[in-house]
C-alpha cells in the first residue's frame, strides 16, 4: 500500500495513461480526484465500482484545462474539498505532427497552451496548496519527444521540452516547501495517442528502442506510481525516460 491515505489529483485520467495511473494508485490506497475534461456515465460507474472495491474515495472534478477560468473553479471547488493534496499528475495533454515547415502557428500555439500554458496555470493554484502544508509530489507527463529532436514533432516537442525545463525549475524553487517535482517522458505507448501518430514516425521510435516494442500505460503508471510514493523521498527535478531503452 505505498499511496495509503494519499489524495492524488490526476488529469486526463478517463483513459490513456491517466486512466491507467488513476487505477495504479487506487490499487495502492490513494484517493483520487479525478480531473477529466467532460465527465461520462462510464467513467463514473468505473470511479465507483473502483472506490468501493478499494475503499477509497474519488472525485470527479470536470474542465477543460486550456480554459482559464473553467480552471480557476475547479481549484476554488478542490480548495473548498479542504484536504491535503498529496500528489499531483499533470497527465492531460495532447499531441501533433507535422514537418516544421508545414506547421501552423495554430497548431503552435494550441499545443502550447494545453501541454504547457495548461499544466502551469494549475500547477501553480495547486502547488500553492502544497506549499502551505510543506509537502507534495508534481509529476509531469512530458515525452521523449522533448527530448530528442524527433521529424514531425516541432509543435508537440517542444512543448514538452518546455514543460520539461519548468519541470526543473519548479523543482528548484519548490524543493525548500517540501514539494518534489519531476517529468516522465515516455516513448510511444499504447492509447488513443498511439493510434493517431504516423505509423511511419511510431515504428520508427519503437525501432530505435532497445526492447523493439511500445509501451503498455500500465508501464507508464507504474513510474508515476514509484515518483508519487516515499520510495522516491529524495528525488526531484528528474525526468525519467520509460523509452524501452533509445539509447
Ligand atoms: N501515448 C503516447 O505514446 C505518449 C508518449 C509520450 C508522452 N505521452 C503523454 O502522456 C500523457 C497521456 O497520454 P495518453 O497517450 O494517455 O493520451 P490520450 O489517450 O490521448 O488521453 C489524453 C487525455 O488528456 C485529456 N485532455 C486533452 N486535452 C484536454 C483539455 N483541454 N482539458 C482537459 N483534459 C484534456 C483527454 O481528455 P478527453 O478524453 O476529454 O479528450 C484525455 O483524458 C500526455 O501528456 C501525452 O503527451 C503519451
Amino acid at each position: 500500500m505505498l499511496l495509503k491515505d494519499k489524495l492524488a489529483i490526476i488529469t486526463g485520467c478517463n483513459r490513456g495513461i491517466g486512466l491507467a495511473t488513476l487505477n495504479a494508485f487506487v490499487a495502492q490506497g490513494a484517493s483520487i480526484i479525478a480531473c477529466v475534461r467532460a465527465e461520462t456515465a462510464d467513467f463514473a460507474q468505473h470511479c465507483a465500482q473502483l472506490a468501493a472495491t478499494h475503499g477509497v474515495a474519488i472525485e470527479i472534478v470536470s474542465f477543460d484545462l486550456t480554459s482559464t477560468d473553467a480552471t480557476k473553479e475547479a481549484v476554488a471547488s478542490i480548495v473548498g474539498m479542504r484536504r491535503q493534496i498529496d500528489i499531483l499528475v499533470n497527465n492531460a495533454g495532447a499531441a501533433s505532427g507535422a514537418l516544421f515547415q508545414m506547421t501552423t502557428q495554430r497548431d503552435l500555439r494550441q499545443i502550447f497552451e494545453i501541454n504547457f500554458f495548461a499544466q502551469l496555470q494549475f500547477t501553480q493554484s495547486i502547488s500553492r496548496l502544497m506549499a502551505r502544508q510543506r509537502s507534495g509530489s508534481i509529476i509531469n507527463l512530458a515525452s521523449v519527444a522533448g527530448l530528442i529532436g524527433e521529424p514531425g514533432m516541432t509543435a508537440y516537442g517542444a512543448s514538452k521540452a518546455a514543460l520539461i525545463q519548468a519541470t526543473r525549475t519548479m523543482a528548484s524553487e519548490l524543493g525548500a516547501s517540501g514539494i518534489r517535482v519531476n517529468a516522465i517522458a515516455p516513448s510511444i505507448t499504447h492509447t488513443d495517442m498511439y493510434d493517431q501518430m504516423d505509423p511511419l514516425a511510431r515504428n520508427r521510435l519503437i525501432e530505435a528502442s532497445a526492447l523493439k516494442r511500445a509501451a503498455e500505460p500500465d508501464e507508464i503508471a507504474n513510474v508515476a506510481l514509484f515518483l508519487a510514493s516515499d520510495l522516491s523521498s529524495y528525488i526531484t527535478g528528474q525526468v525519467i525516460r520509460v523509452d524501452g531503452g533509445i539509447l
